[in-house]
């Protein structure tokens, strides 16, 4: 009888104070949400980027890179009042690395892409009912100086300079059409 009752009591307090599932209404305008908050935050990047390298030079935009991507990236989830990232199967910078969520959804969308499915953002609800956005950052022509192949796109210098500030990094080889990583903004607030 008890451990019915604690059965029960449990089943409510995981229907009731966690939500399960999404409606296709939900789902659609969070997805409107997170493209609109993925593309705005990917503007202030390149945007930023490309004026530095402009001015600057590579050297210049991958000091860019290093000290404003994430501070940037920051400022533009506590504008919407969500969290933002960006994750990688391979990443740059150590602090971007994927969590197990995030590694699933990079790895079903290398396989969709490898079977030559076009990729599409997708919501996804975690452990605590908070809906999830994700969406995928492909590899275009100007990312290339800094994540193609080293000695061809990514000249030597450019690759020292970038490991000065990531001895680790793993952001390299890259081509055109590639899988760079993906956006990953959680709304923290369900239903916000
Ligand atoms: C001037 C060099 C440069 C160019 C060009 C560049 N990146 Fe990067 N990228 C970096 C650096 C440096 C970082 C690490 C930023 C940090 O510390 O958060 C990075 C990080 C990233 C990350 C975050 C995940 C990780 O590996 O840490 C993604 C995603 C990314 N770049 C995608 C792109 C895409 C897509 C393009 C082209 C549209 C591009 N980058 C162009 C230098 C560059």
């Amino acid at each position: 009888m008890t451990n019915r009752l604690t059965f029960f009591s449990l089943l409510f307090i995981l229907l009731t104070g966690c939500q399960t599932s999404l409606s296709d209404k939900e789902v659609a305008a969070y997805i409107e949400k997170g493209s609109l908050i993925s593309k705005s935050t990917g503007k202030e990047l390149s945007g930023t980027l490309t004026s530095k390298m402009k001015s600057g030079g590579i050297s210049e935009a991958v000091e860019f890179c290093n000290t404003a991507a994430l501070p940037l990236t920051q400022q533009m989830a506590d504008q919407h009042e969500v969290l933002i990232k960006r994750t990688s199967l391979k990443t740059r910078n150590p602090l971007n690395k994927p969590t197990d969520n995030e590694l699933a959804i990079l790895k079903e969308f290398q396989a969709d892409l490898d079977k030559g499915i076009s990729l599409e953002p997708r919501i996804k609800l975690d452990q605590n009912g908070i809906p999830n956005y994700y969406a995928p950052i492909l590899i275009e022509k100007k990312c290339l100086n800094c994540h193609g192949t080293l000695g061809q796109e990514l000249s030597r210098p450019v690759d020292s300079i970038i490991r000065s500030y990531y001895p680790n990094d793993m952001a390299t080889g890259y081509s055109e059409g590639d899988l760079r990583g993906i956006w990953s903004i959680a709304f923290s607030k369900p239903n916000q």
